[in-house]
């Protein structure tokens, strides 16, 4: 009997960590000041296995942090401009020019670029279109603002960013799609989003891509949470079932802080929770 539950946990936790590798990714944004301070953060970078650790430098950065950091850690661009592969754009850089070793990921609809340099619904489904397109896998970002969080429609506000940034995104290629559920107002506040909170509008995203495609691109797809997230509230957050990983901001630009990150212990729990709904089935 031991034996033959040993066998279901093994085998059951293997079939629900597989898809759903986690994955933490550190936004660097606009930092570090210097190429030097860049270099230094990608080379004290961790890669830890059965975990995909990603890192989105600015772009004029990314060849040598490719260099420096552990082959096992993933980049990714934080934006790219979608308008032409090349041309008279003033400050823009093309998906092709992005085509370099080890980039992997664009990152499309951070809440800084909807904010700040004004792309709308369209221009991210553009951008994640293209990003696809060129071969990339696209992270999309969805969240809600303080006001749309205290009017309590946070979940038809990212319904409907995922859905606009996801027309015409197929279910094929949704295996190149992760999501990234970033509560603007958690962003770079300290304010963190409650774990059960975040793990309910997860949960509900899940449920609108089960209901556009179907449960396998449901159950495969990665959703992470963005948001103030560090060493002190990681492991709480990937207790949650529906939390596949996190987006880091500003403690992504600490090397020890990420690692620390990267490093969560959260097994014992999402087994935990895994092995309720797998009983109760
Ligand atoms: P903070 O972790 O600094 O809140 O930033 C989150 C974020 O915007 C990641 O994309």
């Amino acid at each position: 009997m031991m034996a033959l539950i040993a066998a279901l946990v093994l085998t059951r936790t293997a079939a629900y960590t597989s898809p759903r590798a986690p994955v933490v990714a550190g936004n660097w944004k606009m930092n570090p000041g210097t190429a030097e301070e860049a270099l230094a953060l990608a080379e004290a970078l961790d890669a830890v296995e059965g975990r995909e650790v990603v890192v989105f430098p600015p772009s004029c950065y990314l060849e040598a942090v490719a260099r420096k950091t552990n082959k096992n850690v993933a980049l990714g661009a934080q934006d790219a401009c979608v308008l032409a592969e090349s041309g008279a754009f003033t400050g823009a850089v093309s998906l092709p020019m992005l085509k370099m070793p080890r980039v992997d990921y664009v990152l499309c609809g951070h809440s800084e670029r909807r904010s700040l340099f004004s792309d709308d619904d369209d221009a991210i489904r553009a951008k994640v279109r293209g990003a696809l397109d060129a071969g990339f896998a696209a992270m999309l970002c969805i969240g809600e603002t303080q006001q749309e969080y205290e009017l309590g429609i946070t979940d038809d506000i990212c319904a409907l960013q995922l859905a606009k940034a996801l027309e015409g995104v197929t279910a094929a290629e949704m295996a190149n799609v992760v999501v990234a559920y970033e509560p603007v107002w958690a962003i770079g506040t300290g304010l963190v989003c409650p774990a059960t909170v975040a793990q309910r509008v997860h949960a509900s995203m899940r449920q609108r891509l089960r209901a556009t495609y179907d449960s396998s691109v449901a159950d495969a797809c990665r959703i992470l949470y963005g948001g103030s997230a560090s060493p002190l509230v990681i492991d709480g957050i990937m207790r949650q079932p529906d939390i596949d990983g996190v987006l880091v901001g500003g403690a992504a630009l600490d090397a020890a802080t990420f690692n620390q990150v990267s490093n969560f212990h959260a097994g014992w729990w999402r087994t935990r929770s895994f092995l309720k709904k797998v009983l109760h089935r």
